[in-house]
């Protein structure tokens, strides 16, 4: 037989032909990727990219991880989907292995993070009703936070410029400053059900909370009956060189939500609650057609086997380190960075001048991904493969995008 060559991308083509068909919700780099290993792309003209943005905090077991193609192979020709009104053979061992993990109960499976979140704003709303009573349905979240895109989870998303357009927004939300313990404890009120916080705000540009701030929330919480629900869409999973970053802080949600990670790419979100919380949801309380089915749960089982087997906890840490370390001494090169914050495998430099969509484009014209956060600020969330030699390169191209 005769091979045949591969027909050639045209990647303007690709461009012109989304600009035709696809609704325009996000402005998208002029480039078209069609291949991934490891911490490398390829886009369509054969260019390759060392990814330091992993799909937004998706790939952590790095593209296309032999392990998972595997195991994705395997279910897709076995059973891809049955639906919830069966038992879903992986779906109990999946639980098993987050509750196991995350020392809360149960886990409730969906398909994306915004899913997730409603899934915990339902959850916190219906078991404050039978629980503490009928008025009892608000939820306090951050500014600056970032929940989904669905109307409760934009909603619950601190931040104006998601909100606009959409009115009117959900009922039942109230924002306070982030790090601003004084400031939630006054805005709880008698219709106060739950407070939902990421540890680390991701998408305004990698903010932790301070140690202090998120154990007098869990104190708060206790204190007067409130729920705690920790959004780790992003910062669970090993992304900040633990399980899931509230062990940083020595204190447990009553629900928690994850997605991102836990597919290695294949699309699927959780919600973990305790036994207490979860047993608010009955039979026909909330479901999801897609959640939580064979191929799914297959990749996400084989993205965590893959996670425990290369050690890639331990790996987000220390590699976190030098990352870390090595913007330090990137920024006490130059004086346009004027902050370096970051936890783990989750990072961002601040930079004094306005331009960080511009460095971000540059950094990829050089063959680097990265992401620039509003104006100023340039986040890095690496797979969690990552190693030093591939930090060393980032930084690399980061200095020179940045210019002289
Ligand atoms: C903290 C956090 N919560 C929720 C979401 C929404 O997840 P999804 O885009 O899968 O709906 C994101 C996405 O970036 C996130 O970072």
């Amino acid at each position: 037989m005769v091979a045949t060559a591969e027909p050639k991308i045209d990647s303007q083509a690709v461009m012109d032909m989304d600009a035709q068909y696809v609704m325009r919700f996000i402005t998208r780099q002029p480039v078209v990727f069609v291949r991934g290993e490891g911490l490398k792309v390829w886009d369509a003209d054969g260019k390759e990219y060392l990814d330091f943005l992993a799909g937004i905090a998706v790939n952590g077991i790095g593209h296309s991880h032999p392990a998972l193609v595997s195991a994705i192979r395997r279910q897709a020709g076995t059973l891809m989907h049955v639906c919830n009104l069966y038992y879903v053979l992986q779906q109990p061992a999946l639980a098993k292995r987050l509750v196991e993990l995350s020392g809360l109960g149960k886990a409730f499976f969906c398909n994306s993070g915004a899913e997730a979140n409603e899934a915990a704003i339902k959850l916190a709303r219906k078991w404050a009703k039978e629980n503490l009573g009928p008025e009892k349905y608000e939820i306090i979240t951050a500014l600056g936070s970032f929940h989904g895109r669905t109307l409760a989870t934009v909603t619950a998303t601190g931040q104006l410029k998601y909100h606009e357009g959409f009115a009117p927004l959900m009922p039942g939300f109230k924002h306070v400053p982030f790090n601003d313990l004084s400031s939630l404890e006054l805005a709880v009120t008698e219709k106060t059900c739950a407070v939902m916080l990421e540890p680390i705000q991701g998408e305004s540009g990698v903010r932790p909370a301070t140690p202090d701030y998120l154990r007098g929330v869990r104190r708060m919480c206790d204190e007067r009956g409130l729920l705690l629900i920790l959004d780790e869409i992003q910062t669970g999973l090993g992304r900040t060189g633990k399980w899931f970053g509230h062990e940083h802080y020595g204190i447990k949600p009553d629900i928690m939500t994850l997605a991102k990670t836990l597919g290695g790419g294949f699309p699927i979100g959780a919600c973990l609650a305790t036994d207490r919380v979860a047993s608010a949801f009955q039979p026909g309380n909330h479901a999801s057609t897609f959640g939580g089915n064979p191929l799914a749960c297959a990749a996400a089982l084989a993205t965590l086997d893959v996670m425990e087997q290369e050690r890639l906890i331990e790996n987000a840490a220390e590699t976190g380190k030098y990352l870390y370390a090595a913007l330090r001494e990137l920024k006490d090169r130059r004086d346009d960075i004027v902050e370096v914050r970051g936890i783990g495998l989750m990072a961002a430099i601040e930079l004094s001048r306005e331009d960080a969509p511009a460095v971000a484009a540059e950094c990829l014209r050089k063959g680097l991904i990265v992401n620039p956060v509003g104006h100023n600020t340039i986040r890095f969330l690496p797979p969690l493969i990552v190693k030093k030699e591939h930090v060393d390169a980032a930084v690399g191209i980061v200095n020179e995008a940045l210019g002289r």
